[in-house]
C-alpha cells in the first residue's frame, strides 16, 4: 500500500487542485498533502489559513491527510514514509518546470518517483496568482475555489 504526498503552495487550493487530489485518491492507500510554506512565494495566506483552507475543500476526500512543510520536499517524504510526488499538469507550459523538479528531486533521492495526472480540461487555465487576482478586483470567483476560500479572499481583500 502507497503512500503518496501531492505537494504545493495552495495559495489558495483551486477546484483545479481538488480536482487532482479526486483522482489521486483511489489509487494510494493515502493522500498527503504537503503545504509548502513557500515563504519566498509571499503567500497571501499564511500557512496555517492555507491548511485550514485545503482541510475544508478536501473534507469529502475519505483518505487525504493535511500537512504543511518548511523543508526539502524529499526530506518530507521520507519522513512521513512515502514513496511517490504526485504532480499536476495542466498545460504543457507546465512541462518545463515539472521536468526540472522531477529530476532533481529525483536526483536528491532516486526511490522517490514522481508521477503526473492530467488536470481536467475545465480547470487547465486556473491558476491560484488569478484567483487571487480577480478576487482583488471583486470579481466572481465562485466557479474555481470552494465557499470557504471565496469567504476568505473576500476578507483578507476588504481588510486591506
Ligand atoms: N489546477 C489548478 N492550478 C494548479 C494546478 C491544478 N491542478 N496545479 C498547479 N496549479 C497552479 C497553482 O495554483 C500555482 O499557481 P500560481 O503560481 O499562480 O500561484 C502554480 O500552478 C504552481 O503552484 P503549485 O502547484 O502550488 O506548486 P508550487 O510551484 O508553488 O510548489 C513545491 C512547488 C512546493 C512543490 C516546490 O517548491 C517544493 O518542493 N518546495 C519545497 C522545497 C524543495 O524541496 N525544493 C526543491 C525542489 S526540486
Amino acid at each position: 500500500m502507497t503512500t503518496a504526498v501531492y505537494p504545493g503552495t495552495f495559495d489558495p487550493i483551486t477546484h483545479g487542485h481538488t480536482d487532482l487530489i479526486e483522482r489521486a485518491s483511489p489509487l494510494f492507500s493515502k493522500v498527503i498533502i504537503g503545504i509548502a510554506e513557500s515563504a519566498g512565494k509571499k503567500p497571501l495566506f499564511s500557512l496555517n489559513e492555507r491548511i485550514a483552507l485545503v482541510r475544508e475543500a478536501t473534507s469529502h476526500i475519505a483518505n487525504v491527510e493535511i500537512a504543511g512543510f518548511n523543508n526539502l520536499l524529499t526530506d518530507f517524504l521520507q519522513k512521513r514514509q512515502a514513496r511517490v510526488i504526485i504532480r499536476g499538469l495542466r498545460a504543457v507550459s507546465d512541462f518545463e518546470y515539472e521536468f526540472q523538479m522531477a529530476n532533481m528531486n529525483r536526483a536528491l533521492a532516486p526511490d522517490i518517483e514522481s508521477l503526473f495526472l492530467m488536470t481536467a480540461e475545465r480547470y487547465a487555465y486556473i491558476s491560484s496568482t488569478l484567483v487571487r487576482e480577480i478576487a482583488s478586483m471583486q470579481g466572481n470567483i465562485s466557479q474555481f475555489v470552494d465557499v470557504a476560500v471565496q469567504d476568505a479572499l473576500q476578507k483578507k481583500f476588504s481588510a486591506r
